[in-house]
């Protein structure tokens, strides 16, 4: 059965569609029309869903073309959206055009990024297949690239006009992906949704098994989740801060291993621990904190700790040009208990330093 969920901005609105097989264009289909559609995709996803996707908008229209990027978070960068906009160029893309993303939340951020910029904005469709982009990267309208300084540096906010997920896509997404995703969705736990953390507990064994009726769940309950703070604060200006629990040591932690030890929500889950032990370490919350946070993570064979160590120094220096930074004072996402997060302003880099030390 088909779940909808609709996202009502001040100035547009879309519906995010969750499936549990196939990619039901029909319900968006007045949106296909008329116009060329380039899939931006990956060439680890396009393999197995690119024929799929081009047969079920055919329908629709005949002008399909597909852009295929090499995969991973390292190709989330300045090359390659400047090579999606290449392709736009050689095929005579303009405003009245669309394009849709198939892939993770790297495809979606970058075919949200391009949509922002070719002729100063265009329509997008995010199609995510893995669950870390089914639970949140697709939903909200924050679109870009990574800087070789680091994640996310690059970018705007460009809300897409239709969410479509296919949760059958996360069969053939490997193993430590779906935990990387599922470090995301109880992000929404931690941050205000305690029950829904109970919800996790009371069916953790379906989850980790992939019953799709359970997984299908989980993804709607995190999008409504999502949908209500980005509803609130679009542009980040005040609560939207809070979807960055973990992140800030999270990015950090992706950007001094070059994204090639620790994948994005596996760094966000260690990132909430570290935020975990801040919070006790400035006396914000109670002692259990981090272990109770820990115990969640660990149920869903979640990393808790670095594997290696690294210089507590160099993930501060990164921490200095996050997007939350004000007047060069550490802004951060910390917890009084779980389900309690909350903006700390001026945090103090020596006790950063100490979180840091003392979650390795
Ligand atoms: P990803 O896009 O790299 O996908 C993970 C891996 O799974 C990749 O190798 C990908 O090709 C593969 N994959 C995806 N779907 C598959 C499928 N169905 N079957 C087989 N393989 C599949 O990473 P991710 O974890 O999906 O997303 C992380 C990115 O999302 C980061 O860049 C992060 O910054 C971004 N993000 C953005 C937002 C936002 O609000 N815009 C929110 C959270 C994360
Ligand atoms: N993932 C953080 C946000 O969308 O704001």
């Amino acid at each position: 059965m088909m779940k909808i969920i609709n996202v009502k901005l001040s100035h547009c609105e879309y519906d995010i569609f969750i499936n549990d097989s196939g990619f039901n264009f029909e319900a968006i289909q007045s949106k296909l029309i008329n116009r060329k559609i380039a899939i931006i995709s990956n060439d680890v996803v396009a393999p197995l869903y690119l024929d799929s996707v081009q047969s079920e908008l055919s329908p629709f229209n005949s002008e399909i073309f597909s852009h295929i990027l090499p995969d991973g978070e390292q190709f989330k960068n300045q090359d390659s959206w400047l090579s999606i906009l290449d392709f736009l160029a050689e095929n005579n893309f303009n405003r009245s055009d669309l394009l849709i993303s198939l892939g993770g939340g790297v495809i979606c951020d970058m075919t949200g990024f391009a949509a922002a910029s070719w002729m100063r904005g265009i329509d997008f469709i995010q199609v995510p297949t893995s669950l870390l982009a089914q639970v949140d990267a697709s939903v909200g309208g924050k679109t870009g690239i990574n800087h070789l300084k680091g994640k996310n540096l690059i970018g705007a906010f460009h809300q897409p006009k239709a969410v479509i997920i296919n949760t059958s896509t996360l069969t053939t997404l490997p193993n430590r992906e779906f935990k990387s995703g599922l470090g995301e969705a109880i992000k929404y736990g931690f941050i205000n949704q305690p029950n829904f953390i109970q919800w996790m507990d009371a069916n953790s064994y379906g989850i980790k098994q992939l019953d799709l009726a359970l997984i299908s769940e989980l993804i709607s309950q995190c999008c409504q989740f999502k949908t209500e703070i980005v509803q609130q604060d679009e542009k980040e200006s005040g609560i939207r801060a809070l979807l960055n629990l973990g992140h800030t040591f999270g990015h950090a932690i992706e950007t001094i291993t070059q994204y090639k030890q620790y994948s994005h929500g596996e760094a966000v889950a260690i990132g909430m621990v570290m935020a975990a032990e801040l919070s006790v370490i400035l006396n914000l919350s109670n002692k259990n904190l981090r272990k109770e946070l820990e115990n969640h993570l660990q149920d869903f064979n979640l990393q808790t700790k670095l594997s290696k160590k690294i210089e507590a120094s160099s993930l501060v220096e990164l921490m200095r040009l996050d997007k939350k930074v004000i007047n060069r004072k550490h802004r951060l996402i910390l917890m009084k208990s779980i389900g309690k997060a909350f903006i700390q302003k001026n945090v103090c880099e020596e006790k950063i330093l100490k979180a840091i030390t003392q979650c390795q």
